[in-house]
This record gives structure tokens, sequence and C-alpha cells, in this order.
């Protein structure tokens, strides 16, 4: 709703025009209407993406005044899906778990969970968890992929805490690669660009591009059973 993935693409004038137009997430949404005719070019080969709107703000409301199902979003993303134009689909969640998280879900076939290494991105993780467990009544095949640490502070322990805690969850993958803290990544939001194109020699850079993979390893192996 803040429009901060869109933000890391394009410059803000854009990111208004797209919001103010027509052609953003909560329009296709609000007319349930099939993405493919929202989706739109980046600057970066292979990356294509569906603007928000600030108005995504307002989404929990539109989805209870409508009475609308867990599956909207899932049907909406179906030509999409079908074209197989993509490799990967990724959806930004926000933090909110309500039916737009579980329309989020229900469209998916992972979850990626990222972690702050703070006590109160741990305390989220038990909720989350909950949420998803009472969520595999509606989406039965979805898999929670792993967790990935994030915002790491080098200076504090609160790391290595962290991941001793979520080892605790046995059940559930903890990703090996954690991103921590680099400044580089607000100088490339602060150009509206990717860290990866900003500054490939970042460290968050690397941090990212071995998560990737780590990725693409993780679903290859789910998909060869
Ligand atoms: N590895 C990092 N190093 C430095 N700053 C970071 C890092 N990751 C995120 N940030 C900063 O923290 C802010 C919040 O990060 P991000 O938007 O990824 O969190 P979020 O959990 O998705 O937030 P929201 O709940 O608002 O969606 C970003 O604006 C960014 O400036
Ligand atoms: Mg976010």
């Amino acid at each position: 709703m803040q429009m901060n993935l869109t933000l890391s693409f394009f410059p803000e004038d854009s990111v208004l025009a797209f919001a103010s137009g027509e052609r953003n997430l909560y329009t296709a949404l609000k007319n349930e209407e099939d993405l493919s005719g929202y989706v739109i070019h980046t600057a970066y080969e292979n990356l294509d993406l569906i603007p928000s709107s600030a108005l995504m703000s307002s989404i929990e409301y539109e989805f209870f005044k409508r009475q609308q199902g867990e599956r909207v979003l899932a049907g909406l993303l179906e030509v999409l899906r079908q074209k197989g134009e993509y490799d990967y689909i990724l959806m930004d969640a926000p933090p909110t778990l309500g039916s737009w998280v579980t329309n989020i879900l229900c469209a998916s076939d992972y979850v990626i969970l990222p972690v702050e290494a703070s006590p109160w991105g741990l305390f989220g993780v038990a909720n989350m968890f909950e949420f998803l467990e009472d969520r595999k009544r509606l989406a039965p095949d979805l898999a929670l992929l792993g967790m990935v640490i994030t915002k790491v502070d080098a200076r504090k322990n609160y790391g290595r805490q962290t991941m001793e805690v979520l080892k605790e969850f046995e059940e559930v993958r903890v990703f090996d690669t954690i991103i921590r803290v680099d400044s580089e990544i607000e100088w490339a939001q602060d150009n509206s660009r990717p860290v990866m194109a900003y500054k490939k020699s970042a460290r968050s850079a690397g941090e990212y591009l071995e998560l990737a993979k780590e990725v693409e390893k993780y679903v290859r192996g789910s998909r060869q059973h």
C-alpha cells in the first residue's frame, strides 16, 4: 500500500501516474479483471511487474464489503500462469493477516517468510505459523519454502540469537543466506533502483543473489518429488 516495491523500479512520478490511473493492482482487483492486462515492463531484462496503488490500503475493506472469497486473486492470475511466460511470479505481501494475504496464499505455490533479526521480528513468527496452519484448509498444496533472516546488524549479537531460535522450528527450513544491514539498500531506494542494479558489488546485492540461488534450488528440489 505504500508502493515501495513499485518505487524500487520506477521513479516517483511514474509510480504516482500508475497509481492515479487505471493500470494498477487495485483497479484490476476492483474490476475483477484478468491480471495479464496490467503487467508493465521494467527497465530490467526479464522483469515485469504490476504497479501498486495507495488504494491497496482499503483492499481488506473491499473484500469485506463485497463478501469476496479467498480465491479472487488466484482466479485473476490464472491466464498469466497458463501462458507460462514467467518462471516466477513473486507477490509481496503486507504483514496484516487478513483476507488479502489469504488471497495471496491461495494463489501461491510457496511462501518465503522474511524474519527481521530483532525480538519483535521473532515475535511475529509464531503468529505467522498459526495463520499459515489455519489457511492450509484453503490452500492445501501451499508449502513454506523457508524463513530468511534479514537486517542482521554485525555490531549486535541478535543475528545469531535469531538463527538459534528459528532452528528450533525443526520442520521449517532456515535459508543459509543471511541478509545483513547494508546502507546501499537505502541508496538504491533513493535512486528508484533495485540494489542489484544500483551497485552490483554491494554486499547485500551478493547476498540477495545467493538467496535467489537457494530459492531456485529448493523449488527445483520440491518439483522433482
Ligand atoms: N538489509 C537491509 N539493510 C538496510 N536497510 C534495510 C535492509 N532491508 C530493509 N531495509 C530498510 O528497511 C525498510 C523496511 O524494509 P522492507 O520494506 O523490506 O520491510 P517490510 O517488512 O516489507 O516492511 P512493510 O511491513 O512496510 O512492508 C526499507 O525501507 C529499507 O530502508
Ligand atoms: Mg513489505
